[in-house]
């Protein structure tokens, strides 16, 4: 461990109050006190050992709401006298600790847990026993078992779930919860491949991001392979009534048979979308792609695990409007999985890329007005955080990333990577941006990178090789300063124009409702409605909009995040009830985090907002739970009025 990350924060706030200049020497250079080679997210000792295989042989034990069983791990000592393996945990319960020669008789030794950090966990001390000398690779095996708040698991009652008769377990371990269900090196620089055991009851179905075989017969014990290095926020388990239906030759979708056939046809797209991306990024060289539809309580819309994407069913919206996040959770099989961040203060490479591939492959299937209008959007809320996140987050290679759900800042990282890899493909055209990032992928493949090795590439491969039309400097502009630099030309649509004229034309009493046509409209066009109301509008306007287009009770989640963020804002009482309903049937963070925060914010209801959390917190995840804890922590300290004030 080098500094905590709050103190690392602050003295980097220090340096900028007490020298005036920022702690980033130069517009270009990135900040000389960050090591890319250590991560600040882990206590592993990976420069002493590395892990190249994990063996996991778990039970899913309902009743208990936990995981028990072994995590054997297979190291590499890369320092010749290093006697101390250091793994991360969090809230893990240790039986025993045994070491021993790859694959042969192990011994027990001693070990620890140290002390206990808010944010990292605990660190899962092991002293090689007295007299043994690992050779090349050795082995040491954890017997544990996890708790029932263990961060990465939500555990669901069959009343939380579509057939409302099994329980279900899911895990997510992004960014740094793998260690709360397996004891590991919990750093996205190590790669691991693994092999598991997984016993659940009878009749319910385990899958892993792993070779999941649509075919097994769901008698309780379930093997899976994982044979390409995958880093651990790639871990993934779930466990249910889950069944399959085939979407095409290598594609398909789990979920539980009550939602099995809507889910396959949203998704009827998804081979589509990976024939394509493979012809334009290179092999897909996983295997099978499949989805898993999970509950409304997934606190992500989606997660990219290998072969086996986790996805909220808030994209069932009846006519595909939203698959745009099946491309995202694919296109990060290539930008993610294949090539990795190598440190979450690098996450841009994963969310900014995938975020760029995305709209490309949304271009190329759906059309350039449909791919364009999200691109608005997204560029809408670029400008927002903007506007509001702390400049030190700012730079694509913030110095330091906060953690999950302590604010909004991660929005940042995807559409500021996504609009600096669109100003490089303006710049050089696609004839020569398209092939360098399928080379890039290829050069980069199974590997974890830095943004520094990312810049020195595009210099190397694209800026250097056709010289004259964008400098090094220009790039690290992006990389390394706030804001967005500006010569970029943002992304505009004309449909999103027209409904954002229509709100302000509504709102000024120019339009008539009887005279706005809205069947029309893709759901994008009338999220930007929403967006665009200005404020103030009596409420006899907004009941008037929700009566004739049906806001509360539309079926696209998207509409009603938008649109009960607006009711929250603006205090629009007669949609409270629907708005609580929402609360309640989503757990998805994106839709429900900004509605209690606009809640807490208005200036009367931040005590409703911790009401309706209060009654609604069983049914989210650990980590929705502290994201709204933060939002509405964050809102009563920005809403204090001071009590000593002049
Ligand atoms: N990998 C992310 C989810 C994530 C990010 C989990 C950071 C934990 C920490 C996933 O691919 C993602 O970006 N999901 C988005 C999809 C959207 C941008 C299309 C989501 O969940 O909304
Ligand atoms: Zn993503």
């Amino acid at each position: 461990m080098t500094l905590p990350i709050s103190l690392r924060a602050a003295l980097a706030s220090f340096a900028l109050f007490v020298f005036g200049v920022p702690a980033a020497e130069s517009a270009v250079t990135p900040d000389k006190a960050y090591d890319p080679a250590h991560d600040d997210y882990s206590f592993a000792n990976t420069d002493a050992f590395v892990t190249r295989h994990l063996v996991l042989d778990l039970s899913v034990d309902f009743p208990a709401r936990a995981l028990r069983g072994t995590a054997t791990l297979r190291l590499e000592r890369l320092h010749p006298e290093a006697r101390r393996v250091v793994l991360d945990t969090r809230d893990l319960v240790i039986g025993g600790v045994r070491v021993g020669p790859a694959g042969e008789a192990l011994q027990a030794s001693a070990y620890r847990l140290g002390e206990s950090h808010e944010l990292l966990g605990q660190p899962l001390e092991i002293d090689l026993p007295d007299g043994f000398e690992p050779g090349d690779t050795f082995d040491v095996e954890v017997t544990y078992h996890s708790t029932p708040g263990a961060s990465a698991l939500q555990w669901l009652p069959p009343s939380l779930t579509a057939g409302g008769e099994h329980p279900l377990v899911f895990s997510q371990s992004q960014a740094i919860h793998a260690r709360s269900w397996v004891p590991l090196q919990d750093t996205p620089a190590v790669r691991i491949t693994y092999e598991a055991v997984i016993r659940t009851p009878e009749g319910l179905r385990a899958l892993m991001s792993a070779d999941n075989d649509p075919e097994a017969a769901a008698d309780g014990v379930y093997r899976f392979e994982m044979p390409q290095p995958i880093p651990s926020y790639l871990l993934a388990i779930a466990a249910g009534n889950f069944a399959f239906a085939a979407t095409g030759e290598d594609t398909g979708v789990y979920a539980e048979p009550e939602l099995l056939d809507a889910s396959a046809w949203e998704f009827a797209g998804t081979q589509d979308m990976l024939d394509l991306a493979e012809k334009r990024y290179g092999p897909y060289d996983w295997g099978r792609y499949d989805l898993l539809i999970l509950p409304p309580a997934f606190p992500y819309g989606g997660m990219e695990n290998p072969r086996l994407s986790f996805i909220t069913p808030s994209v069932l919206a009846g006519d595909r409007s939203l698959v745009s996040l099946i491309a995202h959770e694919l296109a990060h099989s290539w930008s993610g999985n294949l090539v990795t961040n190598a440190t979450w203060r690098d996450i841009w490479l994963n969310e900014g890329t995938t975020s760029y591939l995305t709209a490309r492959l949304m271009e190329a299937l759906y059309g350039k007005a449909r791919a364009d209008e999200e691109r608005v959007l997204d560029w809408n809320g670029l400008l927002a955080d903007v506007d509001s996140v702390p400049e030190r987050f700012q730079p694509l290679a913030a110095k330091v990333l906060p953690s999950d759900g302590e604010g909004p800042q991660q929005s940042m990282y995807y559409a500021k990577g996504q609009f600096f890899l669109e100003h490089l493909e303006h710049q050089f055209g696609r004839e020569r941006f398209d092939p360098f990032i399928a080379a890039y992928f290829e050069a980069f493949s199974w590997q974890s990178i830095t943004t520094e090795t990312f810049l020195e590439y595009l210099d190397e491969n694209l800026l250097s090789r056709y010289p004259g039309i964008y400098t090094r400097e220009q790039a690290g502009e992006w990389l390394y300063q706030p804001g967005v630099p500006a010569d970029f030309r943002p992304p505009t649509s004309r449909t999103l124009q027209a409904a954002a004229a229509a709100a302000r034309g509504f709102g000024a009493g120019r339009v008539d409702l009887d005279h706005l046509d809205i069947s029309g409209w893709s759901p994008h066009t009338t999220v930007n409605f929403i967006n665009e109301l200005p404020a103030p509008l009596p409420a006899e306007k907004l009941a008037a909009a929700d009566e004739q287009f049906g806001f509360s009770a539309s079926r696209n989640a998207e509409i009603t995040r938008a649109w009960f963020i607006q009711v929250a804002k603006r205090r629009y009482l007669p949609a409270y009830p629907a708005m609580e309903e929402h609360l309640a049937r989503f757990g998805r963070m994106k839709l429900i985090v900004p509605v209690y925060q606009a809640l807490a914010e208005n200036g009367q209801d931040a005590e409703l907002a911790r009401e309706l959390f209060e009654e609604r917190r069983d049914r989210y995840h650990p980590i929705a739970v502290s994201a709204i804890e933060n939002a509405l922590d964050g809102a009563a300290q920005k809403t204090q009025i001071p009590e000593d004030g002049p």
